[in-house]
């Protein structure tokens, strides 16, 4: 079999993903109480079964307060682990790596699904306040103002972090990203948009991303040596004033040396109502530079649908790894199928395996 970019192993620290197609985080706010369910399982463990070499599970929120809805995913109990178990033991059985992606809504959490409006949700409607941000900037005209966390609420947060990735590790996690992108908190706190802080975390881009930078040192120090970590950003606010491309090359450059093995590339979320140039494979240029100017592995993610095209962006170095969220939606085997039309190696499922001899 003819080997190719898409199909060819990655190694990253102890950890082997068997090609380099990845589940991107989706939320399926499908939980009660932050707790997985039989739906996560399944959602999860038939994207393994597809071929993906990595399935990352959704933005699983680290306290009760930083979720984006009340049917987030949550690490904040130990309880929360036991049903995330069975889901990273099935991805893993079923020959791809387990991922988590961790993080905190800020500003942007007590919303409902987006098949409910997506809107803010009041305390009686199930939605909760206060919600916390760096600064009391308002996501929106319409969104509730935040109460900018104090000293010992960033403190709180971190640690949030650390106390979720050990029990991702303890559910049998192999990677863990920290989402710093789409206007969550640690988004929140790297943007000027966001971020008015006069204090050590805000104003300077030394001081915006000291909370960014704080967090990968507490999770790197439960999160052992030989399992990678990953960090979502977004490369860009797509608006004036906000935060670039220019600051995540400089970030990226910052963040290989604290122990991050890979800067995951999106953009946007951070303002509602900006252009975004919407187009195949739109992100791809920022993992391209991400990785060439930040001296960093990076994954490129969005409207990457076809196999040539993920293959393409594998081949002239781009990215490391090509993250597909919606085209998995629409096809759990997209791997296996890619694999066959490019002519590589996927193996089938053995009890699958009469319907594609
Ligand atoms: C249903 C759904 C849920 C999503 N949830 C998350 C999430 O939990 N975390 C995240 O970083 N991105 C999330 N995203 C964004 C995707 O991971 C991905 O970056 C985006 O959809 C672009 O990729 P695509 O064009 O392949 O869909 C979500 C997207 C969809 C469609």
């Amino acid at each position: 079999m003819m080997d190719t970019g898409l199909f060819t192993p990655l190694k990253m620290r102890g950890v082997t993903l068997r090609n380099r197609v990845g589940v991107s985080p989706m939320c399926q706010y499908s939980c009660a109480g932050g707790m997985a369910t039989d739906w996560h399982l399944v959602h999860l463990g038939s994207r393994a079964v597809g071929g993906a070499g990595i399935v990352i599970a959704e933005a699983t929120a680290v306290t009760a307060d930083g979720r984006i809805s009340p049917g987030d995913l949550g690490l904040w109990t130990d309880a929360h682990a036991e049903p995330l178990a069975r889901c990273a033991t099935f991805i893993e059985q079923n020959g791809a790596v387990p991922g988590i992606q961790l993080a905190h809504a800020g500003r942007k959490a007590s919303t409902a699904a987006p098949w409910l409006g997506g809107r803010y949700l009041a305390p009686e409607e199930g939605g909760w306040r206060p919600i916390h941000a760096p600064s009391e900037v308002p996501f929106s005209a319409s969104a509730p103002v935040p109460q900018a966390l104090d000293a010992e609420g960033i403190r709180g947060v971190t640690e949030a972090f650390a106390d979720a990735a050990r029990r991702a590790l303890d559910a049998g996690f192999r990677v863990v990203e920290l989402h710093a992108a789409h206007g969550y908190l640690l988004h929140q706190f790297l943007s000027p948009l966001s971020n008015h802080r006069e204090d050590e975390y805000g104003g300077s881009f030394e001081n915006r991303t000291r909370l960014l930078r704080e967090m990968v040192r507490a999770v790197r120090g439960v999160w052992p040596d030989s399992l990678p970590l990953w960090v979502r950003l977004s490369a860009t606010d797509w608006a004036e004033g906000g935060w670039d491309v220019e600051q995540s090359v400089e970030l990226a450059r910052v963040l290989g040396p604290l122990g991050v093995d890979l800067v995951d590339c999106s953009s946007g979320g951070m303002v509602p109502g900006v252009k975004i140039p919407l187009g195949p494979g739109y992100q791809v240029d920022f993992a391209e530079r991400i990785r060439r100017e930040g001296g960093i592995a990076t994954a490129a993610v969005g409207l990457i649908t076809a196999p040539e095209q993920a293959d393409a962006i594998v081949r002239a170095g781009q990215a490391d790894v090509v993250l597909l969220a919606r085209q998995m939606l629409r096809d759990p085997y997209w791997p296996l199928h890619a694999a066959r039309h490019l002519g590589a190696a996927g193996e089938w499922p053995v009890q699958y395996q009469r319907a594609v001899d």
